[in-house]
Protein backbone atom coordinates (compact mmCIF):
# COMPACT_ATOMS: atom_id res chain seq x y z
CA UNK A 1 0.00 0.00 0.00
CA UNK A 2 1.14 3.43 -0.51
CA UNK A 3 2.52 5.27 2.46
CA UNK A 4 -0.16 8.29 1.91
CA UNK A 5 -2.83 5.51 1.98
CA UNK A 6 -1.84 3.73 4.78
CA UNK A 7 -1.55 6.96 7.05
CA UNK A 8 -5.04 8.01 5.83
CA UNK A 9 -5.92 4.31 7.22
CA UNK A 10 -3.95 4.59 10.61
CA UNK A 11 -5.38 8.53 10.94
CA UNK A 12 -8.83 7.19 10.92
CA UNK A 13 -8.48 4.21 13.42
CA UNK A 14 -6.62 6.99 15.69
CA UNK A 15 -9.70 9.61 15.20
CA UNK A 16 -11.95 6.84 16.42
CA UNK A 17 -9.65 6.12 19.63
CA UNK A 18 -9.89 9.11 20.47
CA UNK A 19 -13.50 9.73 20.12
CA UNK A 20 -13.82 6.74 22.45
CA UNK A 21 -11.94 8.73 25.23
CA UNK A 22 -13.38 10.91 28.11
CA UNK A 23 -10.74 13.53 27.32
CA UNK A 24 -8.96 15.07 24.73
CA UNK A 25 -5.20 14.01 24.79
CA UNK A 26 -3.04 17.20 25.01
CA UNK A 27 0.33 17.50 22.92
CA UNK A 28 2.74 20.31 24.04
CA UNK A 29 5.19 21.09 21.63
CA UNK A 30 8.14 23.81 22.77
CA UNK A 31 9.40 25.39 19.73
CA UNK A 32 12.91 27.42 20.96
CA UNK A 33 13.08 30.37 18.16
CA UNK A 34 11.22 29.80 14.61
CA UNK A 35 13.43 30.53 12.58
CA UNK A 36 14.48 27.02 10.74
CA UNK A 37 11.90 26.72 8.32
CA UNK A 38 12.56 22.55 8.32
CA UNK A 39 11.28 22.76 12.12
CA UNK A 40 8.36 25.13 11.58
CA UNK A 41 7.10 22.50 8.60
CA UNK A 42 7.18 19.64 11.01
CA UNK A 43 5.68 21.51 13.38
CA UNK A 44 2.73 22.90 11.48
CA UNK A 45 2.48 19.03 10.47
CA UNK A 46 2.19 17.71 14.08
CA UNK A 47 -0.03 20.77 15.28
CA UNK A 48 -2.72 19.56 12.00
CA UNK A 49 -2.13 15.46 12.86
CA UNK A 50 -3.34 16.40 16.33
CA UNK A 51 -6.44 18.43 15.02
CA UNK A 52 -7.20 16.07 12.55
CA UNK A 53 -7.74 13.11 15.36
CA UNK A 54 -9.30 15.15 17.28
CA UNK A 55 -6.31 15.96 20.41
CA UNK A 56 -5.42 19.37 21.24
CA UNK A 57 -1.92 20.68 20.33
CA UNK A 58 -0.48 23.61 22.38
CA UNK A 59 2.48 25.17 20.39
CA UNK A 60 4.57 27.33 22.58
CA UNK A 61 7.42 29.73 21.62
CA UNK A 62 9.85 30.81 23.67
CA UNK A 63 13.11 32.88 22.38
CA UNK A 64 15.93 31.33 21.08
CA UNK A 65 17.98 33.50 23.72
CA UNK A 66 16.44 31.52 26.37
CA UNK A 67 18.91 29.81 28.70
CA UNK A 68 18.91 26.10 28.88
CA UNK A 69 17.87 26.45 32.78
CA UNK A 70 15.23 28.52 31.84
CA UNK A 71 13.90 25.94 29.26
CA UNK A 72 14.30 22.79 31.76
CA UNK A 73 12.13 24.62 34.32
CA UNK A 74 9.41 25.27 31.58
CA UNK A 75 9.39 21.63 30.61
CA UNK A 76 9.19 20.73 34.38
CA UNK A 77 5.76 23.11 34.27
CA UNK A 78 4.71 20.91 31.58
CA UNK A 79 5.82 17.76 33.58
CA UNK A 80 3.38 19.18 35.98
CA UNK A 81 0.31 20.13 34.44
CA UNK A 82 -2.13 17.37 34.28
CA UNK A 83 -3.77 18.60 31.56
CA UNK A 84 -0.67 17.59 29.06
CA UNK A 85 0.01 13.72 28.14
CA UNK A 86 2.76 14.53 25.93
CA UNK A 87 6.15 17.13 25.57
CA UNK A 88 8.39 17.41 22.42
CA UNK A 89 10.67 20.11 22.49
CA UNK A 90 11.33 20.43 18.70
CA UNK A 91 15.18 20.12 17.49
CA UNK A 92 17.71 20.84 16.71
CA UNK A 93 17.93 24.24 19.75
CA UNK A 94 20.29 26.45 19.79
CA UNK A 95 23.74 25.66 20.50
CA UNK A 96 23.66 26.55 24.09
CA UNK A 97 21.25 24.17 25.27
CA UNK A 98 22.05 20.54 25.95
CA UNK A 99 19.86 18.23 23.83
CA UNK A 100 20.62 15.51 26.50
CA UNK A 101 19.27 17.87 28.97
CA UNK A 102 16.03 18.29 27.97
CA UNK A 103 15.33 14.68 26.92
CA UNK A 104 16.70 14.21 31.29
CA UNK A 105 14.09 16.52 31.97
CA UNK A 106 10.83 15.53 30.03
CA UNK A 107 8.85 13.09 32.12
CA UNK A 108 9.42 9.70 30.09
CA UNK A 109 5.27 9.13 31.07
CA UNK A 110 5.17 12.54 28.67
CA UNK A 111 8.48 11.60 26.49
CA UNK A 112 6.17 11.57 23.16
CA UNK A 113 8.97 11.51 20.83
CA UNK A 114 10.26 8.26 22.74
CA UNK A 115 13.99 9.74 22.98
CA UNK A 116 14.63 8.81 26.65
CA UNK A 117 16.39 5.49 27.16
CA UNK A 118 13.64 4.71 30.07
CA UNK A 119 10.55 5.93 28.03
CA UNK A 120 8.39 2.68 27.09
CA UNK A 121 7.41 4.39 23.87
CA UNK A 122 9.74 4.05 20.73
CA UNK A 123 11.03 7.12 18.86
CA UNK A 124 8.58 7.80 15.76
CA UNK A 125 10.60 7.28 13.18
CA UNK A 126 12.08 3.73 13.57
CA UNK A 127 8.82 3.07 15.26
CA UNK A 128 6.62 4.13 12.08
CA UNK A 129 8.92 2.53 9.77
CA UNK A 130 9.13 -0.79 11.50
CA UNK A 131 4.88 -0.56 11.83
CA UNK A 132 4.93 -0.06 8.01
CA UNK A 133 7.59 -2.91 6.86
CA UNK A 134 5.17 -5.30 9.12
CA UNK A 135 2.21 -4.09 7.70
CA UNK A 136 3.39 -4.90 4.22
CA UNK A 137 4.49 -8.31 5.24
CA UNK A 138 8.46 -7.85 5.37
CA UNK A 139 9.39 -10.90 7.35
CA UNK A 140 12.71 -9.20 9.47
CA UNK A 141 13.80 -12.26 10.45
CA UNK A 142 16.98 -13.75 9.10
CA UNK A 143 17.14 -10.96 6.79
CA UNK A 144 20.28 -8.61 6.07
CA UNK A 145 19.85 -5.12 6.93
CA UNK A 146 21.96 -2.33 6.06
CA UNK A 147 21.19 0.69 8.35
CA UNK A 148 23.32 4.03 6.96
CA UNK A 149 23.93 6.50 9.73
CA UNK A 150 24.12 5.66 13.42
CA UNK A 151 22.09 8.77 14.71
CA UNK A 152 20.58 8.60 18.02
CA UNK A 153 16.79 9.25 16.44
CA UNK A 154 17.55 6.71 13.85
CA UNK A 155 20.58 4.72 13.07
CA UNK A 156 20.85 3.58 16.47
CA UNK A 157 17.37 2.75 17.74
CA UNK A 158 16.19 1.41 14.43
CA UNK A 159 19.29 -1.52 14.47
CA UNK A 160 18.04 -2.11 17.58
CA UNK A 161 14.34 -2.27 16.98
CA UNK A 162 15.37 -4.93 13.60
CA UNK A 163 17.68 -7.00 15.76
CA UNK A 164 14.85 -7.48 18.41
CA UNK A 165 12.85 -9.03 15.08
CA UNK A 166 15.90 -11.35 14.19
CA UNK A 167 17.08 -9.34 11.34
CA UNK A 168 20.97 -9.45 10.50
CA UNK A 169 21.85 -6.25 10.84
CA UNK A 170 24.70 -4.39 10.10
CA UNK A 171 25.57 -0.29 10.41
CA UNK A 172 27.01 1.63 8.53
CA UNK A 173 28.68 5.04 8.64
CA UNK A 174 30.96 7.85 7.95
CA UNK A 175 34.15 5.66 8.70
CA UNK A 176 33.08 2.44 6.63
CA UNK A 177 35.14 2.31 3.51
CA UNK A 178 33.12 2.65 0.03
CA UNK A 179 34.17 -0.79 -0.66
CA UNK A 180 32.76 -2.58 2.34
CA UNK A 181 29.40 0.00 1.67
CA UNK A 182 29.69 -1.54 -1.80
CA UNK A 183 30.27 -5.00 -0.05
CA UNK A 184 27.08 -4.72 2.43
CA UNK A 185 24.68 -2.88 0.36
CA UNK A 186 25.01 -5.37 -2.25
CA UNK A 187 23.80 -8.44 0.11
CA UNK A 188 20.95 -6.35 2.07
CA UNK A 189 17.36 -7.46 1.51
CA UNK A 190 16.30 -3.82 3.52
CA UNK A 191 18.67 -0.67 3.48
CA UNK A 192 17.44 2.17 6.13
CA UNK A 193 19.15 5.53 4.84
CA UNK A 194 19.50 8.03 7.36
CA UNK A 195 22.63 10.13 6.87
CA UNK A 196 20.65 13.67 5.10
CA UNK A 197 22.90 13.62 1.84
CA UNK A 198 21.08 13.78 -1.55
CA UNK A 199 21.00 11.08 -3.27
CA UNK A 200 23.90 9.06 -1.73
CA UNK A 201 22.38 5.93 -2.58
CA UNK A 202 22.28 5.94 -6.33
CA UNK A 203 22.64 3.63 -9.33
CA UNK A 204 26.36 2.78 -8.68
CA UNK A 205 25.21 0.00 -6.18
CA UNK A 206 24.94 -3.31 -7.24
CA UNK A 207 21.56 -3.68 -5.24
CA UNK A 208 19.45 -6.81 -5.00
CA UNK A 209 16.18 -6.57 -7.57
CA UNK A 210 14.14 -8.07 -4.19
CA UNK A 211 15.85 -5.22 -2.14
CA UNK A 212 13.54 -3.38 0.13
CA UNK A 213 14.69 0.50 0.43
CA UNK A 214 13.75 3.02 3.25
CA UNK A 215 14.58 6.68 2.18
CA UNK A 216 14.30 8.18 5.73
CA UNK A 217 16.32 11.64 4.16
CA UNK A 218 14.91 15.20 3.87
CA UNK A 219 17.63 17.21 1.90
CA UNK A 220 16.74 20.76 0.14
CA UNK A 221 18.40 20.36 -3.22
CA UNK A 222 20.00 23.30 -5.20
CA UNK A 223 16.29 23.29 -6.99
CA UNK A 224 14.35 24.49 -3.21
CA UNK A 225 13.12 21.82 -3.63
CA UNK A 226 12.75 18.36 -1.06
CA UNK A 227 14.88 15.81 -2.11
CA UNK A 228 15.83 12.01 -0.48
CA UNK A 229 18.99 10.14 0.71
CA UNK A 230 18.28 7.88 -2.54
CA UNK A 231 18.29 8.64 -5.62
CA UNK A 232 14.41 7.93 -6.72
CA UNK A 233 14.13 5.02 -8.88
CA UNK A 234 16.44 2.28 -7.48
CA UNK A 235 16.01 -0.74 -9.63
CA UNK A 236 14.86 -2.84 -6.10
CA UNK A 237 11.67 -4.25 -5.27
CA UNK A 238 10.36 -1.33 -2.80
CA UNK A 239 11.63 2.34 -2.38
CA UNK A 240 9.70 4.66 0.02
CA UNK A 241 9.22 8.02 -1.93
CA UNK A 242 10.57 11.61 -0.57
CA UNK A 243 8.54 13.93 0.33
CA UNK A 244 5.59 11.66 1.60
CA UNK A 245 7.34 9.13 2.93
CA UNK A 246 8.76 8.57 6.16
CA UNK A 247 7.95 12.10 7.04
CA UNK A 248 4.31 11.17 6.90
CA UNK A 249 5.51 7.82 8.82
CA UNK A 250 7.01 9.40 11.80
CA UNK A 251 4.26 12.12 12.25
CA UNK A 252 1.93 8.71 12.76
CA UNK A 253 3.92 7.51 14.78
CA UNK A 254 4.03 10.36 17.14
CA UNK A 255 0.17 10.38 17.55
CA UNK A 256 0.08 7.11 18.44
CA UNK A 257 2.51 7.98 21.15
CA UNK A 258 0.45 10.54 22.42
CA UNK A 259 -2.43 7.98 22.48
CA UNK A 260 -0.39 5.34 24.15
CA UNK A 261 0.99 8.19 26.97
CA UNK A 262 -2.51 9.49 27.55
CA UNK A 263 -4.20 6.25 28.06
N1 LIG B 1 13.58 17.38 14.69
C1 LIG B 1 13.64 16.54 13.62
N2 LIG B 1 12.98 15.40 13.89
C2 LIG B 1 12.50 15.51 15.15
C3 LIG B 1 11.72 14.66 15.99
O1 LIG B 1 11.34 13.53 15.64
N3 LIG B 1 11.42 15.17 17.22
C4 LIG B 1 11.83 16.39 17.65
N4 LIG B 1 11.50 16.77 18.87
N5 LIG B 1 12.56 17.19 16.89
C5 LIG B 1 12.88 16.76 15.66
Amino acid sequence: MEITEYVLNKKETLKNKVALLPVKPCLCIISVGQNNPASESYVKGKVKDAAEIGCEANRVVVDESISEEALLDLIREKNNDPKINGIIVQLPVPKHIREEAITATIDPKKDVDGFSPISKLAPCTPKGIIDYLTDEGFDFKGKNAVVLGRSNIVGRPIAKMLLDRSANVTVLHSKTSEEDRHFYLSHADLIIVAIGKEAFLDDTYDLKDSAWVVDVGINRGADGKLHGDCLPGLKVAKQTPVPKGVGLLTRIALMENLLEAAK
